[in-house]
């Protein structure tokens, strides 16, 4: 799955004859999962229409800031058009709009929605040779990448005058790469390697039987997708869970039992740099799995129980390098229990969820959390969606790691 998947790409289009390339563009950001709204400067219409690129990116074009022919007042927000955006693509950008870009200049809608973008912004540059050697453009260049702008430089080949060099914008499939592996240099987790335990587990009681709990495996599978979305490996040691994930820096091993979860936790916990357990794991399986369908009878039934092992207990016992983390769900003295669970199971931090709280809990899409790190310092959050939780989690974790 590529970085730029579910990413909305502000691209805006300057008038150069590169800009008839900004149809593979779009449909190369489209094929790899982004959404695109095009912004175009007028003239560079002459060179690709705006129907194009609107009917290629399903959104539509915009390149003035309002729209002449209609009365209604309506007008194209850029501060929205740049609010929106996770990443701004200056394709091709010509020696004129560099040169405004650079100086601050806002004469069409493109160069104020550039001014107003907060994502960051890449460019590629299209002139003719000479234009790009010039010193004022490599001056420009300069301006603009020490703004914080990323340059994406242009290639060597024959130009629209017909003369050979430099100035040729780079191909749509290397600015995507080029955009592609920015994006992933610049992930906070690169390089690390995430385990996260979800779901509830079952604990058979005969071959139809089992017992189990209400977890749905929600909050972990955020949190795997969070740290996939960082940058990071992640193996997600799932109990059985209705929930669905697809992403190529995810291995999810599906597992059933708290024995079968000890087992491979154990198996992967040494490589790893981050583990959560967020697991509503069983504390009491029973002593004897009967062998065939047990049958009813008139007396009562009583089922022997004996202690799971504690998995989080477990690796806290032999961790080293690893930053650990654990839940722990509450519904009463939460604070208190969870400080003791902190000591108790050796982990770097606890987050708290308490039944007590509104939003917070099984099965939902929400969740409310405090967080207790090993200095006992607490921090509270708004009851928000596990999407949210899940990247506040990281956040205090990557703040602690320095990473
Ligand atoms: N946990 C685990 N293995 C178990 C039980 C719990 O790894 N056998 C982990 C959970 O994934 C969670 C943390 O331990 O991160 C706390 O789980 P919780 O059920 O709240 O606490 P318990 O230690 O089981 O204590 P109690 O049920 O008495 O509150």
């Amino acid at each position: 799955m590529s970085v730029l998947s579910g990413k909305n790409v502000l691209l805006g289009v300057s008038a150069g004859i590169a800009a008839y390339k900004t149809a593979g563009l779009v449909r190369l950001f489209i094929k790899a999962g982004a959404n695109v709204q095009v912004v175009m400067t007028p003239a560079s219409k002459d060179f690709v229409t705006p129907l194009t690129l609107s009917t290629l990116s399903q959104n539509p074009v915009y390149s003035t800031f309002y729209d002449k022919k209609d009365d209604n007042g309506l007008w194209n927000s850029h501060v929205d058009l740049a609010l929106q955006a996770d990443l701004m693509l200056i394709a091709p950008a010509t020696a004129n709009t560099m040169a405004k870009m650079a100086d601050g200049n806002v004469d069409n809608l493109l160069l104020a929605t550039y001014l107003s973008a907060k994502a960051k912004v890449y460019f590629a540059p299209a002139m003719d040779l000479d234009m790009f050697q010039h010193p004022s453009t490599k001056h420009n260049i300069q301006k603009l990448q020490s703004y914080g702008n990323i340059f994406i430089p242009p290639a060597s080949g024959f130009l629209a005058s017909g003369l050979m060099g430099e100035g040729r914008m780079a191909e749509p499939e290397d600015i995507i790469k080029f955009i592609e592996d920015d994006m992933t240099q610049s992930l906070p987790l690169k390089g690390k390697k995430v385990m996260i335990t979800a779901g509830p587990t079952y604990e058979a009681i005969d071959p139809v039987r089992f017992i189990g709990n209400h977890s749905s495996g929600k909050m972990g599978f955020a949190l795997a997708q969070q740290a996939a979305n960082m940058g990071a490996e992640v193996v997600l040691i799932a109990g059985p869970s209705d929930e669905k994930i697809n992403s190529s820096f995810i291995n999810r091993i599906n597992v059933i039992s708290a024995d079968d979860m000890y087992k491979v936790t154990h198996q992967y916990f040494k490589d790893m740099d981050i583990a959560i357990f967020a697991a509503a794991v069983a504390d009491y399986s029973p002593a004897v799995v009967a062998g065939q369908k047990i049958k009813k009878k008139d007396a009562s039934l009583h089922i022997d129980l004996k202690p799971t092992q504690d998995i989080l207990a477990s690796v806290g016992k032999i961790k080293e390098h690893q930053y650990l983390v654990g839940f722990a769900l509450e519904t009463n003295d939460e604070l208190e229990n969870a400080k003791s669970k902190l000591k108790r199971k050796n982990l770097d931090l606890i987050v708290l969820n308490s039944l007590k709280d509104k939003g917070a809990g099984f099965k939902l899409d929400t969740n409310k959390i405090t967080l207790i790190d090993s200095n006992e310092k607490i921090t509270s959050f708004e009851l928000k969606s596990k999407k949210e939780v899940a990247s506040d989690i990281f956040k205090e974790i990557i703040k602690k790691l320095h990473v």
